[in-house]
């Protein structure tokens, strides 16, 4: 129902906003204007431009054509100087803290009153820092380098410094994607609360349930122009993914009750696998060609248990068993030579050279198969037509670059896809997938899924570790891992969302 009663006039109103690089056109032309007290959603697929249109808003990028008017008047963000003068706070898509910083001092820099040349020498965590740690339920110290903390405790901390100052408008681009359910569901929650002081928030998220359930407003874009918009009674996560992908998507149930690698043999079996306090206890059997799932919270050991099975970090008691024989790998190293792959969840972090080329990235894993025997020049093209493959399967959007543009030049989302494409590539004996779409749009992912399902048909054992629990009812197979421990083994019609909630949260 619409009242006519005071609705807030625009803090916020872009006009035909336009943003080419070289020949992409991110934004063509978007309308789009935030309110205060209300939460608007931004969604659309990996380079539709979302980023582009909250990186205008920062002042990091100068729009080619359009207007902004704040507060009705016309306005030019010169530069983050001068959005942080208007009030404006953001999260952005990549982690940008200052790694010989501590937690607090980070958290610090967000508040514009204190002079970033004073803030090496305080020590402690300041009361504003720890007030809005709190609210988000940071329990770590914040007295130590943020170089010291895992990328998930940098995400928190990069969340926290966009809190602690009063703003008009705070602008958070996939805030929760490294984010397990608990702490999402708090980082919202101060973004209502935000909402509700008369703050305009802006959310972009590829996560559909968290933008129906949490915003006032979604906009979707596509291909750099607005696709859809609509207003809180109007949400429909339908209309938000025929918008996304311009055509009807077919929910998918589970598909196979019987998989296709049953019966096949243990490539890969763990036993009571122990290490530190965060994995205590697991097992679990890899058949041949399987596609194995691991459930669980965040914290829950899924990740620490893919760092011992791939080497990274040594087991304290348990054994493994790979194609038989006894399997305990020293280094990562030896994990490889055992055909083992791991692609981490923070791909983007952890596993990109972002200035060179998309093909190079791509082909990182399998330069010595192109290049066998053939002369430097055949290899450039074989890469060049493998590259451009593996990006239309994926469904990379390369826009006018093609293969060759720098990958720092990709959306957030087409980069994690070339990380996951390099793996898929390579064929190993067992592929450990970590959160193979985070940060990925909805279309793509089935793309990604089909890819992974063609692999474990040629006979990879496939592990896939996810937080989106309805993406493993893809897998033939689910382990639940709880507080380091399997606790349970889901097969057949047992492979169900409710189920592994159940034991997740047992
Ligand atoms: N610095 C840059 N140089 C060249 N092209 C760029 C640059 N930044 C963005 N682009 C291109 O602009 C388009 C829009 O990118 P943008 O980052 O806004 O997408 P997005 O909607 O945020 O996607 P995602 O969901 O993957 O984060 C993409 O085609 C991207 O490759
Ligand atoms: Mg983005």
């Amino acid at each position: 129902m619409t009242t006519m009663t005071n609705h807030p006039a625009p803090l916020v109103q872009m006009r035909g906003m336009h943003k080419t690089y070289g020949a992409i056109q991110a934004l063509r032309g978007v309308d789009i204007e935030f309110i205060p007290g209300e939460i608007h959603g931004l969604v659309g697929a990996n380079g539709a431009g979302k980023s582009t249109l909250v990186r205008t808003l920062a002042g990091l990028e100068q729009p080619d054509g359009g207007t902004i008017l704040i507060g009705g008047e016309p306005a030019t963000i010169h530069d983050p100087g001068v959005a942080a003068e208007l009030g404006f706070a953001f999260i952005h898509q990549e982690l940008n803290l200052v790694s010989s910083f501590t937690g607090a001092q980070n958290i610090m820099l967000g508040n514009r009153a204190g002079a970033p040349t004073r803030l090496r020498r305080f020590t402690g965590v300041p009361p504003e820092a720890r007030a809005v740690a709190d609210r988000i339920g940071i329990t770590f110290s914040l007295e130590q380098p943020v170089s010291t903390l895992t990328v998930h405790q940098q995400w928190l901390v990069s969340i926290a410094r966009a809190l602690v100052h009063d703003c008009r408008l705070l602008a958070m681009d996939e805030p929760t994607a490294s984010l397990g359910a608990e702490e999402a569901d708090k980082v919202l929650g101060v973004a209502r609360d935000l909402a509700a002081q008369g703050v305009a928030v802006l959310l972009i998220s590829h996560r559909l349930d968290e933008v129906t359930a949490a915003c006032d407003r979604v906009t979707v874009f596509r291909d750099g122009a607005v696709s859809l918009a609509m207003g809180r009674d109007e949400i429909s996560r339908h209309a938000i993914v025929e918008a996304i992908v311009g055509h009807n998507v077919v929910p998918g149930g589970r598909k196979n009750p019987v998989p296709p690698s049953h019966g096949a043999p243990v490539v890969l079996m763990a036993r009571n696998i122990k290490r530190g306090r965060n994995l205590r206890n697991a097992s679990f059997d890899l058949h041949q060609g399987e596609l194995l799932g691991i459930a669980g919270l965040v914290g829950a050991g899924r990740t620490e248990l893919a760092r011992v099975v791939f080497g990274a970090d040594r087991a304290e008691d348990g054994i493994m068993r790979l194609r038989g024989a006894d399997y305990a790998p020293r280094s990562v190293h030896d994990a490889i030579a055992s055909s083992i792959a791991y692609v981490p969840e923070e791909r983007r972090a952890e596993a990109l050279f972002l200035t060179m080329s998309v093909a190079s990235n791509l082909h990182i894993t399998t330069w010595h198969k192109l290049r066998a025997g053939k002369t430097p020049l055949t290899s450039v093209r074989k890469s060049r037509t493998a590259a451009q493959e593996m990006s239309k399967r994926l469904g990379i959007v390369l826009r006018g670059g093609g293969t060759e543009q720098p990958i720092g030049a990709l959306s957030g989302g087409n980069q994690q896809k070339v990380v996951i494409g390099r793996w898929l590539a390579v064929n190993p004996d067992v592929l450990i997938l970590d959160e193979p779409t985070r940060a990925v749009d909805i279309g793509a992912r089935s793309d990604i899924y089909a890819r992974i399902r063609e692999i474990a048909l040629q006979g990879t054992s496939v592990i896939v570790i996810s937080s989106e629990f309805e993406e493993l009812l893809e897998c033939d197979r689910v382990i639940v891992l709880s507080s380091g421990t399997t606790v349970a083994e889901l097969t057949g019609d047992k492979v169900t969302v409710n189920e592994m909630l159940r034991h997740c949260y047992a």
